[in-house]
């Protein structure tokens, strides 16, 4: 074959009509469990001003120092948005939605972007399905965004998943624990990794997050920042596991968990799969009570969580969770000749009236060349109209699983599919 004259960009990938069908399927389970959650839906646009990224999830991290696609136009500076929470974040200040009264419980599902190194479940363009709870300082908020998240994949099948959970701490106890692990890393400096060497100064908490082996024995013995929460974060975790435990949602405590994005506070989690290879987080989530107010809005608590579709779908695949039913076309009109052409053209509307899924060859194939289509369609019928056909009325029905015929007229046809 010729090599084709365009492609996608590396690391985004365009989804076929063969795979559809398991994205709408996916994406049909998402709004019926938020729904069942009470969770409204909320679309914010692509880009988004880089500034409101740069600030929400942080200067520091990977994803706003060299992951993001940001170009200028005129005075504006756009920026493919890497996330969705600090958009959400942006809209309910922007729109007043604590207007609306109570606690906003949003979700979405869309593309977002990140030049990262594209590898397997890691993509430059990939889809996230989220939700968040903003103006709840309570830990239900907290196991009701992770008890949606679990909800999710339960009702697809991928149950041999870890919840990893642990409080990052508030920024009283994270400036304790900031200097407690400076002291541990300082005098062996030297030997770590150029990158946590960097992130020494700029942001310890990350060194916990390499994946380089000379880090990892210094990691080891880190302290754990669970020793020195504040009196009321502390309560905060213990309230969220007590209710991770009566609600059986199985989790493990991780203290060295942290997130790559800079806005949490308290709470944090991910989960984890078996089935995904080196990126193993299907999700992650977590409370920032501080971003709200970060983009300009009023002190409001929050938290929320956010899950990769491509990583999700890759989990499927390696449990042959199918997600999607075949795809089936109810009735395929086989045409012999222009006039039973015209005759299809005309009637197809009536099927598709009916509620029945219906379409003909439009490019004058022989009969053979049709009944390979309608097989090739997943075509439960078949009817074939001739010129015998049209003369007296009458149409043969094929049903394509059972290979029977029988030969009605149009209207015993319909109630026969109907009924
Ligand atoms: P995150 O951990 O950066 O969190 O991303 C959430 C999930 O998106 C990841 O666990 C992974 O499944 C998927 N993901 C991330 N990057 C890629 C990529 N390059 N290719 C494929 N999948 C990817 C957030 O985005 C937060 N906004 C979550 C959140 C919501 N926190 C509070 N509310």
């Amino acid at each position: 074959m010729a090599q084709p004259t365009f492609s996608t960009h590396v690391g985004m990938v365009d989804i076929l009509p063969d795979e559809v069908g398991k994205w709408q399927a996916l994406e049909r389970i998402i709004h019926e469990e938020a729904k069942r959650f009470n969770f409204e839906e909320i679309r914010t646009p692509i880009m988004e001003q880089t500034e409101l990224i740069a600030r929400g999830v942080g200067q520091l991290t990977d994803i706003v120092s060299k992951e993001m696609f940001a170009f200028e136009r005129g005075d504006d500076q756009y920026v493919l948005r890497p996330e969705c929470t600090a958009p959400v974040a942006r809209a309910f200040v922007e729109h007043h939605l604590d207007q609306r009264g109570g606690t906003q419980n949003l979700y979405y599902i869309g593309p977002m972007f990140r030049a990262e190194k594209p590898q397997k479940g890691r993509q430059r363009q990939f889809h996230q399905f989220g939700a968040e709870i903003i103006g709840a300082d309570d830990p239900a908020a907290d196991v009701d965004i992770i008890a949606l998240m679990m909800a999710i994949y339960d009702r697809i099948g991928i149950s041999n998943t870890t919840l990893k959970i642990n409080s990052v701490g508030d920024p009283e106890s994270r400036k304790a624990y900031t200097k407690a692990l400076k002291d541990h890393f300082r005098p062996n400096l030297s030997e770590l990794s150029q990158i946590s060497q960097d992130r020494f100064e700029k942001n310890p908490l990350r060194i916990l997050d390499s994946k380089e082996e000379e880090d990892q024995p210094y990691i080891k013995d880190a302290p754990i920042i669970t020793d020195f929460l504040t009196e009321d974060t502390a309560d905060h975790y213990a309230r969220v596991k007590e209710l991770l435990k009566e609600l059986d949602i199985p989790f493990v405590e991780d203290p060295h968990l942290v997130r790559g994005l800079d806005y949490y506070t308290r709470t944090a989690f991910e989960l984890i799969s078996p089935d995904l290879g080196a990126q193993d987080a299907l999700g992650g989530g977590g409370r920032y009570d501080l971003l709200i107010e970060e983009v300009g809005g009023q002190p409001t608590p929050a938290v929320g969580f956010a899950s990769g579709i491509e990583r999700l779908m890759i989990a499927c695949e390696e449990l042959g969770i199918p997600l999607a039913e075949e795809e089936m076309l109810d009735v395929y009109i086989v045409t012999l000749g222009e006039k039973a052409r015209k005759w299809a053209v005309k009637h197809l509307p009536k099927l598709r009236e009916a509620g029945l899924s219906a379409s003909m060859d439009y490019i004058g194939r022989s009969i053979k060349a049709q009944m390979k289509d309608a097989d090739r369609e997943n075509a439960r019928h078949v009817i074939i109209v001739g010129e015998n056909e049209l003369n007296e009325e009458k149409f043969v029905l094929r049903d394509m699983k059972a290979s029977e015929e029988e030969t009605y007229s149009f209207e015993n046809i319909l109630n026969q599919l109907v009924n």
